[in-house]
Parts: C-alpha cells; sequence; structure tokens
C-alpha cells in the first residue's frame, strides 16, 4: 500500500468519523452494532427474506504457529462460526456463535485443535433447512475434508452432520452456491489445491450427486468465489500462498460446471498484483443487480485482527474488474437506508 492511498484512506476514515456515521473503510476494523470489532473470517453472505445474514470464522484471541510444519501454519482454536445479521450491510448484530465447538470429544471434527474454515450457508426451499458447508481440517491441514451442518434458523444453532473427503477428493478451500433453478453446488480445492472440483449437490444439500468436473487443473486456484450475471458464471480466485497475498484471476463459463475460461488478475489499481493485500472469499449481489466482491485481508500473526476489504465488481462486455475504491457503499443506493 503507498503513502498516497494510506493518506486518502485515513482522511476517508477520519470524515466518517466526524460525520458520525458507519460508512465501513476497506482495511480498517468494522464494528458491529454493540461496537465490537466483527469477527466473520472467510466468510459470505446469505440474503434470506429482508435480512443479510453473514457467517464467518469466529476466530480465537490467541494466533499460533503450529509446531513442525515446514510451512507458516498459523492458526487460532476453533472456536465456532459466527453470524451477524443486517437489513442495510452496514449496521451489524451480532447473532452470536451459530455452530460451536465441541471441546468434550477430543476426535470430534470440532475439537478446538481443529481448523474450520470459510463456512458459507444457502437455504433449502423444499427441506426449509439452512445447509452450512465449510472446509474442516486438522492442525497440519492433512484431513482435507469438507463439513456440513444444518439448522431450522439463519441465525442457528447449526448441528453438524458430517465431515467427507466430496467424491472421494481432498477438500479445502471451498464455497457452496445455489443456482437460480434451485439446484446447489459445492465448489472446492483438491488434488493438493491444484484442482478446482465443481460438485453437483443432492436436493437436500447435504451429499454429494457423483455429478462434478475438475477446473483449472494444476493450475492452483483456492479461496473460489462464485457469482452468475446475464447467464454468464464468474468465479474470481486466488493463488496458493497461504495467508499471504497472491494475484487473483477469475474465470468465465456459460454452464456452471464448466468448461471455464481462466483469466487475468480482474484487480485494478495501486496493489493489484497482491489483490489489495487481500483474498477473494465471496459476491455478494446487491438489489440493484450489481455485485460487491468480499475479500479478507489477513493477519496471519494475529488472525482475530484480518480485516474486511469489499469492492464493486464492474462487468462489461470484455469481462469483469474490481478496481481499488477505500469504500464500497457507493454502489448501494438501494441498501443503505441514507441518513
Ligand atoms: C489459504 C486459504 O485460502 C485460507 O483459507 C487458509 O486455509 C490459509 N491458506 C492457511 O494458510
Amino acid at each position: 500500500m503507498n503513502r498516497l492511498t494510506l493518506t486518502l484512506t485515513s482522511l476517508l476514515a477520519t470524515i466518517c468519523l466526524h460525520a458520525g456515521n458507519n460508512t465501513p473503510i476497506n482495511g480498517e476494523v468494522w464494528l458491529d452494532t454493540s461496537g465490537n470489532p466483527i469477527n466473520a473470517h472467510g466468510g459470505g453472505i446469505l440474503h434470506h427474506g429482508d435480512t443479510y445474514y453473514w457467517y464467518g470464522e469466529y476466530k480465537g484471541k490467541d494466533t499460533y504457529r503450529s509446531p513442525n510444519i515446514g510451512w507458516e501454519c498459523y492458526r487460532t482454536d476453533f472456536t465456532g462460526v459466527s453470524c451477524y445479521s443486517s437489513t442495510d450491510l452496514i449496521n451489524w448484530n451480532f447473532e452470536g456463535v451459530v455452530l460451536t465447538p465441541d471441546p468434550t470429544n477430543s476426535t470430534s471434527d470440532l475439537h478446538p485443535t481443529m481448523v474450520i474454515e470459510r463456512p458459507k450457508v444457502i437455504y433449502n426451499d423444499n427441506t426449509k433447512q439452512f445447509v452450512m458447508w465449510m472446509h474442516v481440517d486438522d492442525h497440519n491441514y492433512w484431513q482435507a475434508t469438507a463439513g456440513v451442518a444444518v439448522s431450522d434458523s439463519p441465525t442457528g444453532p447449526f448441528r453438524f452432520i458430517e465431515a467427507i473427503r466430496p467424491n472421494g477428493a481432498e477438500s479445502r478451500d471451498l464455497t457452496v452456491y445455489k443456482d437460480d433453478d434451485g439446484k446447489a453446488y459445492l465448489l472446492y480445492s483438491s488434488e493438493g489445491n491444484a484442482t478446482l472440483y465443481i460438485s453437483r449437490l443432492t436436493d437436500d444439500y447435504l451429499k454429494q450427486t457423483g455429478v462434478y468436473t475438475r477446473n483449472f487443473a494444476g493450475k492452483s486456484r483456492e479461496a473460489p468465489a462464485i457469482f452468475k450475471n446475464n447467464g454468464k458464471y464468474y468465479i474470481i480466485s486466488s493463488g496458493c500462498s497461504g495467508w499471504s497475498p497472491n494475484e487473483a484471476a477469475y474465470a468465465v463459463a456459460d454452464n456452471i460446471m464448466g468448461p471455464y475460461e481462466l483469466l487475468p488478475n480482474p484487480c485494478t489499481g495501486v496493489d493489484a498484483d497482491k489483490t489489495f493485500y487481500s483474498q477473494s472469499t465471496f459476491a455478494l449481489q446487491l438489489k440493484d443487480g450489481s455485485f460487491i466482491a468480499m475479500f479478507d485481508r489477513w493477519k496471519k500473526e494475529n488472525l482475530i485482527d484480518s480485516r474486511y476489504v469489499w469492492l464493486p465488481i464492474d462487468i462489461n462486455e470484455e469481462g469483469i474488474t474490481i478496481p481499488w475504491t477505500p469504500t464500497w457503499t457507493q454502489n448501494m443506493e438501494t441498501d443503505v437506508d441514507k441518513k
């Protein structure tokens, strides 16, 4: 981040503070309605009824590095999946920890020693259940499984069902996507994170149908964030460099299962080659049909203090671009309650 960007960001933060509003500044601490930092990392948003529900990793206070591992395996104990609710995407109420750890059973997938990352929730219109998919791993990320949990309410509690290797393959970074026709898909980095699988889920969204495709084979893409615009599917992703930022890429296809054309970095502006020091997690559609790309700016040595970067996605004939901007609310005319 260069000096000019930092100065502009601080200036905007100061103006917003004096104006007394909650305009979220990318990379600054975002507070919930109780005044506490929002703790929902690697998250995604469900728009259900009139309310947005933001689910994410509820990071523990202490970050430590798993011993005897060659790469920078920083983590916190698993302390749950959080949920925040909002009707304007600005003021977020903490709804609590909706998937809780199980400290009593050392073999549980939800034991504090485990890793739970990138939780995403979709709603099943037929079963009336809220279905959460998440990356479930052991302390050194060798288990490589996808976990599923359900709840009758968007604010939980979620009941954990199981963690599996979908289609018999490794699963780490993931997201889940519900299409317009009600069919749902699990997207997950597999084969040592070298290949992204897209797997059709069963009608209850709880299992794999066995129908899947392997995408970007050998290209090592993770942190998938998918959205659909004008009948085309777009996947924003990162490269694989642990908690350190790298250059994003995106892909486009006419069919959710592919084939996808992998295209260069959509980010533009200062530090675009490092995705503005952040990593993709979700693409959110606003009421006016436009999209916000959600990113995490990880602080690997103090993960609970990782920040959020949300940026409008520009979609045009040539493809998509994601320009840097200090705040994302300019696209929010129809979602923000202007005071
Ligand atoms: C990159 C992934 O995208 C994150 O979710 C997390 O698993 C880190 N790697 C761990 O290093």
